[in-house]
């Protein structure tokens, strides 16, 4: 058959070409208990790949290997030191390598990683980008990456001191998220993660800000292990809340093709203000600072009730998460906000709450508004604000 040629342009071909993409997001409790087979289920073969985050291995590392030596499959394990300042090319280029030296088999070994949004999203960005683009498969060990980065398909490091500058769009072919990873993770990373279910509360799901209001310290003292029934019962609801609620937005958006997104929300000063403070701010803290920054600018535009800002500042206090921080300057939001419409395509297209779990775009914020807004937040924070590491 000839190639598709252009009629109206005589020496100019036009090729249209369309893409399914189709993968799983699936809730599995326990998943590298030996009875379980979801971790296997994709590819063939009888050897895996596995990079697996430090901190993990040192504390579920046996599990891992005892799983895959019972199921018979020979895995070779890299362990990375996964941080925010680790998550660059040059940890991307050493995973590469490795694959190199394993004989990676480009479609039926899939490569596994176990670890949190850091670890997944350069893993999903090797995995793209190697030769091409070879299968993964994710199992997020932290609170962020069971319901924000663990869902999605966006995958990055950071580069030039940009948050996420070099990326991909990289569905994994399956996502086991197990809840029993976060038993062994640090308080405050469960509180960290809570800010990213916190922000779908504060757009779209009044419901789960609900449950947050009523469980969240509840949630952040049994780490959503559920040690209590209520417990138990707040913890499904929400993780299920939060993925639904995200997996709705991502949906009819995934290339981001449409660039005013809800759930962007509290990510227009955070990339700025997470770098600038690096490694002291985690990454759910920063949105926290820039929702409670924009939950002011709301309030100031009437878009939300005194009332309802304070139950919102009150909420992420609860969820002992920052409020306020130091590098609201005047500079640093400028800088913040410049970066941002450039991201977003020469506007501001800043989504903003309204009343709670609502939601409008705007594209007028001024420096003056700003100022003003972080001033008042500023007031608003718990005295003494929380530590800052
Ligand atoms: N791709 C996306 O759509 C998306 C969405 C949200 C966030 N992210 C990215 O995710 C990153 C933040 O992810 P994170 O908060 O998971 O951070 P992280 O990956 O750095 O993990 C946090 C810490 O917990 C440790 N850890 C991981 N699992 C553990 C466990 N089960 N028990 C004990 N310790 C454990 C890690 O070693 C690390 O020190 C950011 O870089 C952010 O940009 C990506
Ligand atoms: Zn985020």
């Amino acid at each position: 058959m000839n190639a598709p040629s252009n009629a109206e342009r005589p020496g100019s071909w036009r090729v249209r070409a369309q893409q399914l993409v189709s993968y799983e997001v699936r809730f599995r409790d326990h998943v590298f208990r030996p009875d379980r087979a979801d971790v296997l289920e994709i590819g063939s073969g009888r050897r895996r790949f596995v990079v697996v985050d430090h901190a993990v291995d040192l504390l579920h590392g046996a599990g891992i290997r005892a799983y895959f030596d019972h199921h018979d499959v020979e895995s070779t394990i890299m362990t990375v030191r996964a941080d925010e300042s680790a998550k660059d090319f040059g940890t991307a280029a050493r995973i590469v390598e490795a694959l190199d030296a394993f004989g990676l088999a480009r479609r039926r070994e899939p490569v596994i990683v176990v670890g949190g949004g850091v670890l997944t999203d350069i893993v999903g960005l090797v995995a793209s980008l190697y030769r091409r683009g070879t299968p993964f498969v994710r199992v997020p060990t932290t609170l962020v990456g069971l319901v924000d980065a663990g869902v999605g398909v966006k995958t990055g490091v950071n580069f030039n001191g940009h948050k996420n500058r070099l990326g991909t769009y990289a569905p994994a072919a399956l996502t086991l998220l197990d809840r029993f990873f976060l038993a062994t993770l640090a308080r405050r990373h469960v509180s960290n993660g809570i800010a990213e279910i916190l922000k779908l509360g504060l757009i779209k799901d009044v419901r789960l800000f609900d449950l947050l209001e009523r469980h969240g310290p509840r949630l952040l003292d049994e780490k959503f292990q559920g040690v209590t029934p209520v417990g138990d019962q707040a913890a499904v609801a929400v993780l299920h809340a939060a993925t639904a609620g995200m997996l709705e937005e991502l949906e009819p958006n995934l290339w981001e093709t449409e660039l005013e997104r809800s759930v962007d929300y509290g990510h227009t000063f955070s990339p700025t203000i997470e770098m600038r403070a690096l490694p002291s701010l985690l990454h759910g803290e920063a949105v926290c600072v820039d929702m409670a920054l924009t939950t002011v600018v709301a309030h100031h535009r009437g878009l939300l009730t005194e009332h309802q800002r304070d139950r919102v500042f009150a909420v992420m206090t609860a969820l002992e998460l920052p409020t306020w921080h130091p590098l609201l300057e005047p500079d640093v939001l400028a800088g913040a906000l410049q970066d941002t419409v450039r991201h977003r395509d020469g506007r501001q297209r800043v989504p903003l709450p309204v009343g709670i779990g609502g939601v409008t775009f705007v594209n007028d914020i001024t420096q003056t508004e700003l100022e003003t807004a972080a001033a008042v937040q500023r007031t608003l924070a718990p005295t003494p604000p929380l530590p800052f590491p």
